[in-house]
């Protein structure tokens, strides 16, 4: 049966790496329908709305959902409902998208090019378990007031129930399992009653798991153990904000946050995918962007969503030959190695599959 692919490029280069994307999804001949829609700053231009009630249609009656970047300079004034970044949250909200997969693989090809040396982060090969719907990100009340002596205050709340929690243990429970069975939970018990519960819920969990070693670090320490001796993770399971941080954060282990692709999950794994990164507003159409973030998010929406396992290894494959080849994007060129830009990177990932 066909299966349907809703594409939304966003904002900055967005529409530039989802090009190359698609291209090479459509190089791989499946049976499979793609549509576009707007979302981010496009939509809040085009409609008003960051999501538009027709894109969120078009995602629930998709197979699965491929995602440029939002944001950018143009609408950083906007008050918070009319921001492209609104857009994201609600469509990840809307969607029940609470299992965020970011994957850190260092490439062996670019392991001069990760800001680390290069025994440090040589077959370096985690990955972060995001929790994507909660969290402070979405916890009320939150809100700027104006208190009675004057002063403006800011607020957000930080909150989790124990159900979200274990949804999202079970997630990076059962991910460890299929890995290397060493899952850290990462949290800021010392201080944070949310996390004291995130870190019961998580040894509570860690009985229906015996086969997986569970451990827990603080935040504070995991963001500089990830840099100082990465290859000690397996697993990491965290909360929305401490997650969307340390992964940027491991993304530079990388290379390059132009690699790091992502997947968010819903109970029954449905999907969307996008690279970890922002929409650069900095390179946005010029032609420098890295695309293969969105391509092996390509590749991750076939395996999990679309049952083509054989197509999303092949993907893989071929950007692991591109890279043996010396191609590279600006952001992970090296001595002796070719620069060329987004297209010609797309249209060097088509050629190798
Ligand atoms: P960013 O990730 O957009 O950029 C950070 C740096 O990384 C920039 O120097 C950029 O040029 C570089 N970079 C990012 N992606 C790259 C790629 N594919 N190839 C080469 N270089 C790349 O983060 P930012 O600058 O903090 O945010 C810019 C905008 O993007 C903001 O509006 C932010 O809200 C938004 N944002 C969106 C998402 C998303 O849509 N998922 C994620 C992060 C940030
Ligand atoms: C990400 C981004 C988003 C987040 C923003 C743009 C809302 O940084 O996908 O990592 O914080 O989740
Ligand atoms: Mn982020």
């Amino acid at each position: 049966m066909t299966k349907k692919v809703l594409v939304l490029p966003g904002d900055g280069i967005g529409s530039e790496i989802i090009k190359e994307a698609v291209k090479v999804l459509g190089a791989l001949n499946l049976d499979i329908e793609i549509d576009a829609a707007l979302i981010g700053g496009a939509a809040v231009d085009a409609t008003g709305e960051p999501l538009p009630a027709v894109t969120l249609e078009k995602a629930q009656a998709a197979d699965a959902i491929l995602l440029g970047a939002v944001g950018g300079p143009k609408w950083d004034a906007n008050p918070m409902e009319k921001r492209p970044e609104k857009g994201l949250l609600a469509i990840r909200s809307k969607l029940g998208l609470f299992a965020n997969l970011r994957p850190a693989i260092l490439y062996p090809q670019l392991a001069e090019v990760s800001s680390l040396k290069p025994e440090i982060v040589a077959g370096l090969d985690i990955l972060i378990v995001r929790e994507l719907t909660g969290g402070i990100y979405f916890g009320q009340p939150r809100g700027i007031r104006t208190l009675e002596n004057g002063d403006r205050e800011g607020f957000n709340t930080y909150v989790y129930n124990e159900t979200e929690i274990r949804r999202i243990g079970r997630q990076a429970f059962e991910a460890a399992q299929k890995r290397n069975k060493r899952l850290c939970s990462i949290d800021k018990s010392n201080v944070l009653e949310v996390t004291v519960l995130w870190k019961e819920v998580m040894t509570e969990l860690a009985k229906e798991y015996p086969d997986v070693e569970l451990s827990h670090m603080l935040v504070d320490n995991a963001a500089m153990q990830l840099v100082k001796a990465p290859k000690q993770f397996d697993v990491l399971v965290t909360g929305n904000m401490f997650g969307d941080i340390l992964s940027d954060e491991a993304a530079m282990l990388t290379g390059s946050i132009g690699m790091l692709p992502s997947a968010s999950l819903d109970e029954n794994g449905k999907g969307m995918y996008e690279p970890c990164h922002g929409s650069a507003p900095d390179i946005a159409g010029q032609n420098l962007a890295n695309p293969l973030a969105t391509i092996l998010s390509v590749a991750m929406m076939l395996r999990y969503s679309l049952n083509e396992e054989a197509a999303a290894a092949r993907i893989e494959a071929a950007v692991e030959k591109v890279l043996d080849q010396g191609l590279r994007t600006g952001d992970i060129m090296s001595a002796g190695c070719t620069q060329i830009g987004t297209e010609a990177m797309g249209d060097a990932v088509v050629a190798a599959l």
